[in-house]
């Protein structure tokens, strides 16, 4: 049968860390969604549809594209997952600062709806240090994240920051 993972999150942007997570996810299942959760609340950087247009040319020409579904949602999480028939979610750790978040949402979906089971995969350690609000950050002041990102999400970055980066061939 043909194994599906929802991998959710809210990707503002996509890094290499997830796209990293995205391979080694699919060493396990046969496709994976992508899910950016719709969160009324939040000030993303960058739109629900940049975001999604974002991680869609990201995965442009990559070996595995055929197997990754880029897509969103609003409510709960644990609802979605049902909707698209998938047998799991899949979150990535990094360091033991990640856990106890990871933890509580996992065990939290896992009341809402004890079917699912939420696997945890380990980042690579390239790029253990790495998150959205840390790239962001770093773009911001003007630091370089070529090669932390993929190369159209760095040119996004510099472009919505207008800023433009110290390296030569930037
Ligand atoms: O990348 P993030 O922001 O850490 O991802 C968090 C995300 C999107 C996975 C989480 O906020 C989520 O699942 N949101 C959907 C709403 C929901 O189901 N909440 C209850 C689960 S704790």
């Amino acid at each position: 049968m043909d194994k599906l993972a929802v991998y959710p999150g809210s990707f503002d942007p996509i890094t290499n860390g997830h796209l990293d997570l995205v391979e080694r996810a699919l060493k396990i299942f046969d496709r994976i969604v992508i899910a950016i959760a719709v969160h009324p609340g939040k000030n993303p950087l960058f739109s629900l549809e940049e975001r999604l247009d974002l991680i869609r040319k990201s995965l442009e020409g990559h070996p595995l594209q055929g197997r990754v579904r880029v897509d969103c949602f609003k409510g709960l999480l644990v609802d979605y997952v049902r909707e698209v028939e998938a047998h799991g979610i899949v979150r990535g750790l990094r360091a033991v600062s990640d856990f106890e978040y990871e933890f509580q949402m996992a065990l939290m979906n896992r009341k809402l709806n004890a079917d699912i089971e939420t696997l945890f995969l380990m980042t690579g350690m390239r790029w253990i240090y790495i998150s959205s609000r840390l790239i962001k950050e770093v773009a911001t002041s003007g630091g370089c994240v070529h090669g932390l990102v993929p190369e159209v999400v760095e040119k996004a970055l510099l472009d919505r920051l207008g800023v433009k980066c110290a390296r030569a061939s930037c």
